[in-house]
């Protein structure tokens, strides 16, 4: 799993080890992160074959990015190398270079090209696109959540480079604001489709491991249910992107990655509104839709997504209204059956209690005899009972 932590040496520590480390072998979790970072400064360690590393861009779950210099086609690229990893090394490997194949077939504007991968001194690489600018995480710690508007149209072209990918078959399941590079032109890019996997009809082919970053991840990431891991997932991971933008906060989120997970497991979405009053309706709606607890009820795949955020930006009717008070009370009972059949159970109790109070009190009412007072006032009394209905008239004879 990745925790976001990127080098950090206790969140590495706590990774299961892998058969490896049982084996008595090294584990590169355990390695201390300096360990796994090359000096610059000296031209040996920034000689990398036909790269030269040039400087160092950040580290995640899986590896080290630095800007460095192709040689042979004199350009310039970014470059992941495989450092600390939560298993064994040659499992890290096989995995890191499924993720770099997996990725290498997807040519599209909106998505990180993958120049090239390989091996050099034993450590595995990938060299990609450089993007020059800086990554969604880094835009919102800096300038804060976007206009809804801008969130929407950035949220659309990212639902359409997913559905590409989607097509090819390949997943992403990593979808976070660190993963989304913005361009020189402004535009999108999505990186790291660092845990792909293949998927047919829609569904992972290989859903045995569990992996994500928890403050994004999707439910099914962590307790795979009937319709495992899938297209849906991706509409989760981009429904958290979209409620990031928007908010300021991801979807889940706690002081350490285990209580994020369990809040992910038990807790209840805030929706949007709450943090910004002012969003439009229509567009919390979508993005509530993509952070459906049940797969099956998100969008059926991101070129629907990318349609609904087309249609808000258009102005027009989106295929998500958003729920009146009487259908979110409804859904919230289907999720706490148990406490909402108690509260209903409850408050019929008091409406039938209620409901024979006031019956009872206007029988005794109609029963009462009238009070005895002054004289006046039991005629105004009859007077008045008198007047109430309408007057009966016998039926005019046929003929008159
Ligand atoms: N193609 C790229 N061009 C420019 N900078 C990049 C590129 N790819 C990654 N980076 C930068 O390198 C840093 C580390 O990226 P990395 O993907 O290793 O970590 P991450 O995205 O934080 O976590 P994860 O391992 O889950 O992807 C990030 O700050 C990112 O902005
Ligand atoms: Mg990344």
């Amino acid at each position: 799993m990745n925790t976001g932590s990127g080098g950090d040496p206790a969140a590495c520590a706590a990774r299961p080890p892998g058969p490896a480390a049982a084996a008595g072998a090294i584990h590169p979790a355990f390695l201390p992160p300096e360990a796994l970072e090359l000096d610059l400064s000296d031209p040996q360690q920034r000689d990398f074959g036909d790269y030269e590393l040039r400087e160092r861009l950040g580290a995640g779950g899986m590896g080290v990015v630095y800007r460095a210099w192709q040689r042979s086609l004199d350009r310039e690229v970014a470059i992941k190398l495989l450092s600390s990893a939560p298993w064994t090394q040659d499992e890290a490997a096989a995995r890191f270079r499924r993720e770099a194949r997996s990725a290498a077939r997807l040519q599209h504007p909106n998505i990180v090209a993958i120049h090239g991968f390989g091996s050099h001194d034993g450590i595995e690489y990938y060299a990609m696109a450089l993007v020059r600018g800086p990554s969604l995480a880094r835009r919102l710690a800096v300038d804060g959540p976007m206009a809804p508007r801008q969130a929407a149209r950035l949220g659309r072209t990212v639902a359409e480079a997913l559905h590409y990918a989607h097509r090819l078959g390949v997943l992403h399941l990593d979808l976070k604001p660190g993963n989304v590079l913005i361009g020189e032109n402004g535009e999108p890019q999505v990186a790291d489709f660092g845990l792909a996997r293949h998927v047919e009809g829609g569904r992972a082919v290989d859903p045995d491991e569990v992996s994500g970053t928890p403050s994004y991840m999707a439910p099914e990431q962590l307790d795979p249910g009937p319709d495992g891991i899938g297209v849906a997932t991706d509409i989760y991971g981009l429904g958290a992107i979209l409620y990031e933008l928007l908010t300021g906060e991801p979807p889940f989120h706690a002081p350490t990655p285990a209580r994020t997970l369990a809040l992910l497991r038990h807790g209840r979405l805030r929706r949007p509104r709450r943090y910004r009053p002012d969003l439009p309706l229509d567009l919390e709606a979508i993005c509530m839709r993509c952070l459906a607890r049940a797969p099956a009820e998100r969008y059926p795949d991101a070129h629907a997504l990318a349609e609904d955020l087309g249609r808000f930006l258009e102005g027009r009717e989106v295929s998500v209204r958003p729920l009146n008070a009487v259908q979110r009370l409804g859904r919230w009972i289907r999720r706490e059956p148990k406490l909402g059949g108690a509260i209903l159970a409850a408050v019929l109790a008091l409406v039938v209690g209620l409901a024979r109070r006031w019956c009872s009190g206007s029988g005794r009412r109609r029963a009462r005899p009238p009070r005895a007072g002054r004289p006046g006032a039991a005629r105004r009394r009859g007077l008045a009972s008198g007047r109430r209905g309408p007057p009966c008239r016998r039926p005019a004879p046929a003929g008159r």
